[in-house]
C-alpha cells in the first residue's frame, strides 16, 4: 500500500501533523511520500491508494496556495474526464483531510469548512473520504488569539497529546483499509 501526504504550512503546525501521519504510516508498513503543496503539483493522485491533504484554516478557508493547487488539479482531472457526474467511488482509493486551526472566535466551526473543502476535492476525484481530522494549533505571532480565544490557552499546540491522537487515528484507519 502506498500513500501521499500533501500539506501547506506557514508556521509549522500543519507540518507537524503531516509528519506525524507520515511516521505513523511508515510504522504501519505503508510506503508513504510526504510533500508540501508546492512540490506536489506533478504528483498523480491516482497512483496512490491513500491520499492525505492538509492545511490550516485562514478565515475559515484553505489558504490561497492550497485553493490554487486544488483548482489546477480539478482543471487537469476535468480535462481528462476523471470528474464524473454522480461521482462513482474508485475501488480501493481512500482519502483523509487534516486541518489545524486556532478557533479564536467560534472554535472548531472555523476549521470544519476547510475540512469540507479539502474533502470535496478528494471526493470529486472518486476517493472515499475516510477521515476528517482536526488539530488545534497555536496562532503563532498573536498572543491574544493564542490565549484569550474560544479555546483558551493554546500555546504549544499541537502538543504531544494532539499528535498522539493523530497517530491513533492513522492506526485506526490502517485497520480498516488493511482489514
Ligand atoms: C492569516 C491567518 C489567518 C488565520 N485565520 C484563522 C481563522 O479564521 N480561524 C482559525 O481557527 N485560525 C486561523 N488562523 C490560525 C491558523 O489556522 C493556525 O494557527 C494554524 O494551526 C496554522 O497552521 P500552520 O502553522 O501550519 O501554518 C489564522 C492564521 C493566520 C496566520
Amino acid at each position: 500500500m502506498n500513500a501521499l501526504i500533501i500539506y501547506w504550512s506557514a508556521t509549522g503546525n500543519t507540518k507537524q501533523v503531516a509528519e506525524t501521519i507520515h511516521n505513523a504510516l511508515k510504522s504501519g508498513g505503508v510506503n508513504s511520500v510526504l510533500k508540501p503543496v508546492k512540490e506536489a503539483e506533478t504528483e498523480e493522485l491516482y497512483e496512490y491508494d491513500l491520499v492525505f491533504i492538509g492545511a490550516p484554516s485562514y478565515m475559515w478557508q484553505p489558504p490561497e496556495p492550497v485553493q490554487e493547487y486544488i483548482k489546477e488539479k480539478m482543471n487537469y482531472h476535468r480535462e481528462r474526464g476523471d470528474i464524473k457526474l454522480c461521482t462513482p467511488k474508485l475501488p480501493g482509493k481512500k482519502g483523509v483531510v487534516f486541518v489545524t486551526y486556532s478557533g479564536p472566535h467560534t472554535g472548531i466551526s472555523e476549521a470544519i469548512p476547510v475540512g469540507k473543502y479539502l474533502g470535496q476535492f478528494l471526493e470529486h476525484l472518486g476517493f472515499d473520504v475516510a477521515g476528517e481530522w482536526y488539530a488545534v494549533g497555536e496562532f503563532h505571532g498573536s498572543e491574544e488569539n493564542s490565549t484569550k480565544g474560544r479555546l483558551g490557552d493554546i500555546r504549544g499546540r499541537p502538543n504531544q497529546q494532539d499528535l498522539d491522537n493523530i497517530t491513533r487515528d492513522v492506526n485506526e484507519l490502517l485497520k480498516t483499509v488493511t482489514g
